[in-house]
Protein backbone atom coordinates (compact mmCIF):
# COMPACT_ATOMS: atom_id res chain seq x y z
CA UNK A 1 0.00 0.00 0.00
CA UNK A 2 1.68 3.54 -0.67
CA UNK A 3 1.91 5.22 2.56
CA UNK A 4 2.90 8.87 0.98
CA UNK A 5 -0.25 11.28 2.09
CA UNK A 6 -2.43 12.97 -0.03
CA UNK A 7 -1.44 16.47 -0.68
CA UNK A 8 -3.90 19.39 -0.54
CA UNK A 9 -3.59 22.90 -0.87
CA UNK A 10 -5.38 26.25 -0.53
CA UNK A 11 -5.13 30.27 -0.44
CA UNK A 12 -5.46 30.03 3.62
CA UNK A 13 -7.83 28.36 6.10
CA UNK A 14 -11.12 27.78 4.10
CA UNK A 15 -9.46 24.84 1.88
CA UNK A 16 -10.01 22.74 5.10
CA UNK A 17 -13.70 22.51 4.33
CA UNK A 18 -12.06 20.40 1.26
CA UNK A 19 -9.87 18.45 3.93
CA UNK A 20 -12.72 17.94 6.23
CA UNK A 21 -14.86 15.77 3.33
CA UNK A 22 -11.52 13.94 1.95
CA UNK A 23 -10.76 12.66 5.71
CA UNK A 24 -14.16 11.31 6.31
CA UNK A 25 -13.85 9.70 2.71
CA UNK A 26 -10.60 8.47 3.61
CA UNK A 27 -9.76 7.55 6.80
CA UNK A 28 -7.01 5.52 6.62
CA UNK A 29 -4.71 8.44 4.57
CA UNK A 30 -2.32 10.14 5.42
CA UNK A 31 -3.23 14.13 4.30
CA UNK A 32 -0.28 16.91 4.49
CA UNK A 33 -2.47 20.52 4.11
CA UNK A 34 -0.78 23.52 3.18
CA UNK A 35 -2.88 27.04 3.67
CA UNK A 36 -0.79 29.87 2.10
CA UNK A 37 -2.20 32.26 5.02
CA UNK A 38 1.02 34.46 4.05
CA UNK A 39 -0.67 35.57 0.56
CA UNK A 40 -4.49 34.63 0.94
CA UNK A 41 -6.66 36.07 -0.91
CA UNK A 42 -5.85 34.83 -4.46
CA UNK A 43 -9.37 35.74 -5.29
CA UNK A 44 -8.59 39.66 -6.50
CA UNK A 45 -5.09 38.91 -7.90
CA UNK A 46 -4.18 37.91 -11.40
CA UNK A 47 -4.14 35.21 -12.95
CA UNK A 48 -0.20 35.45 -13.47
CA UNK A 49 0.33 35.36 -9.67
CA UNK A 50 -2.24 33.01 -8.85
CA UNK A 51 -0.59 30.12 -11.33
CA UNK A 52 2.83 31.17 -9.91
CA UNK A 53 1.74 30.96 -6.47
CA UNK A 54 -0.07 27.48 -6.96
CA UNK A 55 3.14 26.16 -8.31
CA UNK A 56 4.92 26.93 -5.40
CA UNK A 57 2.56 25.59 -3.47
CA UNK A 58 2.57 21.90 -4.80
CA UNK A 59 5.94 21.71 -5.44
CA UNK A 60 6.56 22.17 -1.26
CA UNK A 61 3.58 19.28 -0.99
CA UNK A 62 6.19 17.54 -3.27
CA UNK A 63 8.54 17.87 -0.52
CA UNK A 64 6.52 16.82 1.80
CA UNK A 65 5.94 13.26 -0.62
CA UNK A 66 2.61 13.72 -1.76
CA UNK A 67 1.55 11.06 -4.57
CA UNK A 68 -1.04 13.23 -5.31
CA UNK A 69 -1.87 16.70 -5.05
CA UNK A 70 -5.76 18.43 -4.35
CA UNK A 71 -6.41 22.39 -5.37
CA UNK A 72 -9.08 22.59 -3.00
CA UNK A 73 -8.89 26.15 -3.80
CA UNK A 74 -11.65 27.15 -6.33
CA UNK A 75 -9.58 30.54 -7.85
CA UNK A 76 -6.28 28.37 -8.50
CA UNK A 77 -8.03 25.56 -9.60
CA UNK A 78 -9.84 27.69 -11.88
CA UNK A 79 -6.79 29.82 -13.28
CA UNK A 80 -3.59 27.24 -12.68
CA UNK A 81 -4.89 23.78 -13.55
CA UNK A 82 -3.59 23.32 -16.64
CA UNK A 83 0.00 24.72 -16.12
CA UNK A 84 0.01 22.62 -12.46
CA UNK A 85 -0.70 19.50 -14.27
CA UNK A 86 2.18 20.45 -16.99
CA UNK A 87 4.63 20.86 -14.48
CA UNK A 88 3.92 18.32 -11.49
CA UNK A 89 5.16 15.04 -11.39
CA UNK A 90 1.81 13.31 -9.78
CA UNK A 91 -1.71 13.68 -10.38
CA UNK A 92 -3.23 16.65 -10.00
CA UNK A 93 -7.21 17.19 -9.17
CA UNK A 94 -9.12 20.67 -9.27
CA UNK A 95 -12.59 21.49 -8.19
CA UNK A 96 -14.32 23.30 -10.91
CA UNK A 97 -14.83 19.90 -13.24
CA UNK A 98 -16.07 17.66 -10.21
CA UNK A 99 -18.64 20.82 -9.38
CA UNK A 100 -19.62 21.37 -12.50
CA UNK A 101 -20.37 17.52 -13.28
CA UNK A 102 -22.66 17.82 -9.82
CA UNK A 103 -24.37 20.62 -10.98
CA UNK A 104 -24.85 19.01 -14.09
CA UNK A 105 -26.31 15.85 -12.24
CA UNK A 106 -28.36 17.99 -10.05
CA UNK A 107 -30.16 20.69 -12.51
CA UNK A 108 -33.80 19.94 -14.05
CA UNK A 109 -34.21 23.13 -15.86
CA UNK A 110 -30.67 23.31 -17.21
CA UNK A 111 -30.29 26.50 -15.38
CA UNK A 112 -27.10 26.67 -12.88
CA UNK A 113 -26.03 29.65 -10.53
CA UNK A 114 -22.26 29.91 -9.70
CA UNK A 115 -21.31 31.92 -7.18
CA UNK A 116 -17.11 31.88 -6.30
CA UNK A 117 -14.33 34.98 -5.85
CA UNK A 118 -13.55 37.69 -8.41
CA UNK A 119 -11.17 35.73 -10.05
CA UNK A 120 -12.82 32.17 -10.33
CA UNK A 121 -15.98 34.33 -12.12
CA UNK A 122 -13.63 36.26 -14.22
CA UNK A 123 -11.56 33.05 -15.41
CA UNK A 124 -15.64 31.88 -16.73
CA UNK A 125 -13.88 28.23 -15.42
CA UNK A 126 -17.05 26.78 -13.99
CA UNK A 127 -19.25 28.01 -17.03
CA UNK A 128 -16.43 26.62 -19.41
CA UNK A 129 -16.28 23.49 -17.72
CA UNK A 130 -20.37 22.95 -17.98
CA UNK A 131 -20.54 24.22 -21.47
CA UNK A 132 -18.53 21.47 -22.14
CA UNK A 133 -19.75 18.88 -21.14
CA UNK A 134 -23.55 20.13 -21.74
CA UNK A 135 -23.96 23.14 -24.02
CA UNK A 136 -27.39 23.44 -23.22
CA UNK A 137 -27.36 24.47 -19.66
CA UNK A 138 -27.43 28.05 -19.19
CA UNK A 139 -24.86 29.54 -16.86
CA UNK A 140 -25.30 32.29 -14.38
CA UNK A 141 -22.78 33.86 -12.27
CA UNK A 142 -21.94 36.16 -9.67
CA UNK A 143 -18.89 36.84 -7.38
CA UNK A 144 -19.48 37.30 -3.74
CA UNK A 145 -15.97 37.83 -2.20
CA UNK A 146 -17.47 39.57 1.22
CA UNK A 147 -18.37 36.10 1.72
CA UNK A 148 -14.78 35.04 2.65
CA UNK A 149 -14.55 37.40 5.34
CA UNK A 150 -17.99 36.77 6.71
CA UNK A 151 -17.30 32.86 6.69
CA UNK A 152 -13.57 33.58 8.46
CA UNK A 153 -15.09 36.16 10.97
CA UNK A 154 -17.46 32.82 11.76
CA UNK A 155 -20.71 35.24 11.22
CA UNK A 156 -23.20 32.06 9.98
CA UNK A 157 -25.92 33.52 11.75
CA UNK A 158 -25.46 37.36 11.57
CA UNK A 159 -27.33 39.82 10.63
CA UNK A 160 -25.22 41.29 7.88
CA UNK A 161 -24.42 37.96 6.62
CA UNK A 162 -27.98 38.21 5.62
CA UNK A 163 -27.68 41.76 4.12
CA UNK A 164 -24.85 40.56 1.86
CA UNK A 165 -26.19 37.32 0.99
CA UNK A 166 -29.41 39.12 -0.21
CA UNK A 167 -27.22 41.54 -2.04
CA UNK A 168 -25.39 39.35 -3.77
CA UNK A 169 -28.03 36.57 -4.92
CA UNK A 170 -30.93 39.06 -5.44
CA UNK A 171 -30.38 39.69 -9.13
CA UNK A 172 -29.04 35.85 -9.63
CA UNK A 173 -32.29 34.08 -8.33
CA UNK A 174 -34.42 36.15 -10.80
CA UNK A 175 -32.52 33.63 -13.52
CA UNK A 176 -35.19 30.77 -12.43
CA UNK A 177 -32.35 28.54 -11.59
CA UNK A 178 -32.40 25.42 -10.05
CA UNK A 179 -29.09 24.61 -8.43
CA UNK A 180 -26.28 26.78 -7.45
CA UNK A 181 -22.59 26.17 -7.35
CA UNK A 182 -21.11 26.81 -3.93
CA UNK A 183 -17.36 28.02 -5.88
CA UNK A 184 -15.53 28.62 -3.08
CA UNK A 185 -13.84 26.93 -0.21
CA UNK A 186 -15.54 29.33 2.08
CA UNK A 187 -19.05 29.36 1.11
CA UNK A 188 -19.74 25.80 2.75
CA UNK A 189 -19.29 27.72 5.82
CA UNK A 190 -22.17 29.77 4.97
CA UNK A 191 -24.59 26.65 3.28
CA UNK A 192 -27.31 27.81 5.97
CA UNK A 193 -27.99 31.45 5.85
CA UNK A 194 -27.38 30.76 1.24
CA UNK A 195 -29.58 27.79 1.68
CA UNK A 196 -32.12 29.92 3.90
CA UNK A 197 -32.30 32.90 1.51
CA UNK A 198 -32.55 30.83 -1.68
CA UNK A 199 -34.92 28.71 -0.71
CA UNK A 200 -35.83 24.77 -0.67
CA UNK A 201 -36.71 25.06 -4.69
CA UNK A 202 -32.78 25.53 -5.12
CA UNK A 203 -30.23 22.88 -5.02
CA UNK A 204 -26.42 23.25 -3.53
CA UNK A 205 -23.47 22.16 -5.07
CA UNK A 206 -20.91 21.93 -2.66
CA UNK A 207 -17.30 21.67 -4.49
CA UNK A 208 -15.79 20.50 -1.31
CA UNK A 209 -18.15 17.36 -1.96
CA UNK A 210 -17.57 16.79 -5.23
CA UNK A 211 -13.73 16.79 -5.56
CA UNK A 212 -14.13 13.98 -3.06
CA UNK A 213 -16.03 11.59 -5.02
CA UNK A 214 -13.59 12.32 -8.30
CA UNK A 215 -10.48 11.46 -5.45
CA UNK A 216 -12.32 7.86 -4.45
CA UNK A 217 -12.41 6.87 -8.49
CA UNK A 218 -8.45 7.77 -8.39
CA UNK A 219 -7.66 6.33 -5.38
CA UNK A 220 -10.22 3.93 -3.64
CA UNK A 221 -9.08 3.66 -0.04
CA UNK A 222 -7.70 0.72 1.16
CA UNK A 223 -8.32 -1.66 3.90
CA UNK A 224 -6.75 -1.03 7.18
CA UNK A 225 -6.64 -0.52 11.21
CA UNK A 226 -4.48 2.21 11.12
CA UNK A 227 -6.15 6.08 10.86
CA UNK A 228 -4.32 8.14 9.16
CA UNK A 229 -1.88 11.30 10.22
CA UNK A 230 -3.01 14.90 9.10
CA UNK A 231 0.13 17.47 8.71
CA UNK A 232 -0.99 21.13 8.75
CA UNK A 233 1.67 23.87 7.32
CA UNK A 234 0.69 27.61 6.74
CA UNK A 235 3.00 30.17 5.73
CA UNK A 236 2.09 32.74 8.45
CA UNK A 237 -0.41 33.44 11.28
CA UNK A 238 -0.93 30.05 12.61
CA UNK A 239 -3.18 31.50 15.81
CA UNK A 240 -5.53 32.97 13.36
CA UNK A 241 -5.69 29.34 11.18
CA UNK A 242 -5.89 28.00 14.39
CA UNK A 243 -8.89 29.55 15.78
CA UNK A 244 -10.76 29.52 12.07
CA UNK A 245 -9.66 25.52 11.63
CA UNK A 246 -11.47 24.51 15.13
CA UNK A 247 -14.46 25.77 13.73
CA UNK A 248 -14.29 24.46 10.43
CA UNK A 249 -13.07 20.78 11.81
CA UNK A 250 -15.04 21.25 14.84
CA UNK A 251 -11.83 20.26 17.11
CA UNK A 252 -8.48 21.51 17.77
CA UNK A 253 -5.84 20.83 15.21
CA UNK A 254 -2.48 18.93 15.94
CA UNK A 255 0.93 19.08 13.92
CA UNK A 256 0.58 22.79 12.76
CA UNK A 257 4.06 23.90 11.08
CA UNK A 258 5.04 27.38 9.73
CA UNK A 259 7.18 26.99 6.99
CA UNK A 260 8.68 30.18 5.34
CA UNK A 261 8.33 31.20 1.89
CA UNK A 262 11.73 30.93 -0.21
CA UNK A 263 14.13 28.99 -2.74
CA UNK A 264 13.77 25.83 0.16
CA UNK A 265 10.94 25.32 -0.95
CA UNK A 266 11.80 24.46 -4.43
CA UNK A 267 12.26 21.04 -5.12
CA UNK A 268 13.81 21.71 -8.88
N1 LIG B 1 -9.68 29.79 -1.39
C1 LIG B 1 -10.28 30.80 -2.23
C2 LIG B 1 -11.20 30.11 -3.26
O1 LIG B 1 -11.70 29.03 -3.06
C3 LIG B 1 -11.05 31.81 -1.40
C4 LIG B 1 -10.18 32.76 -0.59
C5 LIG B 1 -9.25 33.60 -1.45
O2 LIG B 1 -9.69 34.55 -2.13
O3 LIG B 1 -8.05 33.29 -1.44
O4 LIG B 1 -11.41 30.66 -4.30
Amino acid sequence: MNKQPIGIFDSGVGGLTVFKEIRKLFPFEDIVYFGDTARVPYGPKSPRTVVDYSIQNARFLMQCGAKIIVVACNTSSAVALPELQKKIPVPVIGVIEPGSISAISATINNRIGVIGTEGTIRSKAYADAIYKIAPDIQVFSQACPLFVSLAEEGWEDHDVTKLVIAEYLENLLTKNIDTLVLGCTHYPILKKPIGDFAGSNIKLVDSAEAVTHQLLKILPDPETEVNGQDRFYVSDNEQKFMKIASRILEKEIKNLINVKLGESWYIS
